[in-house]
C-alpha cells in the first residue's frame, strides 16, 4: 500500500477512535443528567464512530498495509448544557469532514483510486452527520429554556437513535 495513503488512513483511524470516545463521554454525561433519550442517541453515535474506525482498520489490513490502533486522549467529561454538547458535536463533525477532505486529496495526489473510491463512503457519511447535527442544533435553539420542550426533544432523540440503529445494522 502507498505509504502516504497508509499514513493518512491511520490518522483517520485515530480521528474516528477519538470521536467514538468523545461521544461516549457526552452520552455518559447526558445519562447522569437524566436525559435518557439524548444518552441513547449519543451511545449509538459513539458505536457508529467505532464502526467507522473498524471499517478503516480492515481496509488498511486487507490492502496490505498495517493498521495502527492508537492511544486516545481522555475526552472532556463535563459539559455546560445540552446545547454545549451538540455545538461541540457539530464542531467536531466539521473538523472530521476537513480530515476526510484531506484524505481525499492524498488519494488523488498519490493516484490511489481504489482508496479514493473507498473514502467516498465517508464523504457521504459526513454530509449526513453534519446535516443531522445542524438539525439538532436548530431544534435546541427553538426550545430555548422551555423545560417541556426539552422533555419532548429528549424523547425525539430516543426515537432518532432507534432509526439510526436500524440503518446501521443493515
Ligand atoms: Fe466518523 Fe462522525 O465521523
Amino acid at each position: 500500500m502507498n505509504i502516504k495513503v497508509e499514513k493518512a488512513l491511520n490518522k483517520q483511524v485515530e480521528k474516528e477512535a477519538s470521536s467514538s470516545q468523545f461521544y461516549l463521554s457526552m452520552a455518559s454525561w447526558a445519562e447522569n443528567q437524566g436525559l435518557n433519550g439524548t444518552a441513547k442517541f449519543l451511545y449509538t453515535h459513539s458505536d457508529e464512530e467505532r464502526f467507522h474506525m473498524l471499517k478503516l482498520v480492515k481496509f488498511i489490513n486487507e490492502r496490505g498495509g498495517t493498521a495502527i490502533i492508537p492511544n486516545v486522549e481522555a475526552p472532556k467529561k463535563n459539559f455546560k448544557s445540552i446545547e454545549n454538547v451538540f455545538q461541540l458535536l457539530l464542531n467536531h463533525e466539521l473538523a472530521v469532514t476537513e480530515c476526510i477532505n484531506q484524505l481525499v486529496d492524498v488519494c488523488l495526489q498519490e493516484k490511489d483510486y481504489t482508496t479514493h473510491n473507498f473514502i467516498q463512503w465517508y464523504v457521504s457519511e459526513q454530509l449526513e452527520e453534519e446535516a443531522l447535527a445542524r438539525t439538532i442544533m436548530d431544534k435546541i435553539n427553538l426550545i430555548g429554556k422551555d423545560k417541556g420542550g426539552l422533555y419532548l426533544f429528549d424523547r425525539d432523540l430516543e426515537n432518532a437513535s432507534i432509526q439510526i440503529e436500524k440503518t446501521t445494522v443493515n
